[in-house]
């Protein structure tokens, strides 16, 4: 037994802001940004958050599967951007959309989010604990940017993604994760409250820090390292799979990746100049647009793979 996904959706925030609208915020280009990122526009919710977009992709992708809230027995919520400490984000979402039959938690591993919450489902369904599972890629990280950074603001986006996956024959062959904690600093955002009435400290704000530069070169060298481990772990031959599903950080990592693993970009598919990076979200994005583009079709092998802040990898092998 294994799990198969059986319906995708996804939700973007409605307010667009191009790269001509951060060129009057901070010392940037069109010319810039689209020529080291590939984004053009990304999406940045008013009042939307975190839950509230998870919920809307998971209706989504309830709808598309034809299932109902009711039959899911697990919800895994991957965001590094929670709307609050605790409720958990998969609490709400199971409040929003009423599966009351749920057990609900969230996983923490940025950019790489989905792949782990896919790969911690495929565990519990291959131990037959759980059937039926909503799996959501979300992140609001304008709330955690510094708007005054062009190093930074000019990459994120916000938006959700999300799957439902039901135990079946067919459907996720492999997966593989990974986690390198020393190397964590070139990738963080320490927001955090270590205060307490004996320390004295007071809750501090922070926002994102990235070093570009290694950060690029982690994932050039990383994410082929893992589909590679993938497909020899599996069995699999690079040539029988349709499309490599890649989290969308630069247009320029994708096409990095395709070129050692010796691929064409037409397998390599990107929305990034439409949503810009928006973490865990991207895979499950990009996923929901192949599907409801009718790009799948029943038996295809595709990889998603993603990395990010952890520093974290991950990548699943599945069978559509
Ligand atoms: O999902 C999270 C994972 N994050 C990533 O995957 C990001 C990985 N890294 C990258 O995508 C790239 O490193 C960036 C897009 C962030 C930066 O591109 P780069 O080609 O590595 O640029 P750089 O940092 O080497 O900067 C080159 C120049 C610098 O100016 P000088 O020192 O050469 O005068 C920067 O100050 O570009 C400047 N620069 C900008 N210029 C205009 C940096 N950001 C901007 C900007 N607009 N927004």
């Amino acid at each position: 037994m294994t799990s198969r996904i059986i319906g995708t959706g996804s939700y973007v925030p409605e307010h667009i802001v191009t790269n001509d609208d951060l060129a009057k915020i901070v010392e940037t280009s069109d010319e810039w940004i689209l020529e080291r990122t590939g984004i053009r526009e990304r999406r940045i919710g008013i009042e939307e958050g975190t839950s509230f977009m998870a919920a809307k992709a998971a209706q989504r992708a309830l709808e598309n599967a034809g299932a109902e809230a009711e039959e899911l027995d697990l919800i895994l919520l991957a965001t590094s951007s929670p709307d609050h400490c605790f409720p958990n984000g998969a609490c709400e979402v199971q409040a929003a959309i009423g599966a009351v039959n749920a057990t609900a938690f969230d996983i923490s591993a940025a950019c790489s989010g989905f792949e782990f919450a896919l790969s911690t489902v495929q565990a519990f369904v291959q131990s037959g604990v759980y059937k039926t599972a909503l799996v959501i890629g979300v992140d609001c990280l304008s709330k955690l940017t510094d708007w005054t950074d062009r190093g930074t603001c000019v990459l994120f986006g916000d938006g959700a993604g999300a799957a439902i996956v039901r135990a079946e024959e067919t459907g996720i062959i492999h997966t593989v994760m990974g986690s390198d904690g020393v190397r964590g600093a070139v990738l963080s955002c320490a927001a955090r409250n270590n205060g307490n009435f004996l320390n004295g400290k007071q809750p501090e704000l922070d926002y994102i820090y990235m070093n570009g530069q290694e950060v690029f070169k982690f994932a050039v060298k990383k994410v082929p390292e893992c589909i590679r481990q993938l497909l020899d772990e599996s069995d699999t031959d690079i040539g029988d799979v349709k499309y490599f599903v890649l989290h969308q950080a630069n247009s320029r990592i994708c096409e990095s990746v395709a070129k050692r693993l010796k691929q064409p970009m037409e397998k390599v598919p990107m929305n990034i100049d439409r949503y810009g990076n928006t973490s865990g979200a991207t895979v499950p994005i990009l996923l929901d647009e192949l599907n409801r583009n009718g790009q799948l079709n029943r038996g295809d092998k595709l990889i998603l793979a993603g990395f990010g802040g952890g520093l974290t990898w991950g990548a699943v092998l599945l069978e559509w």
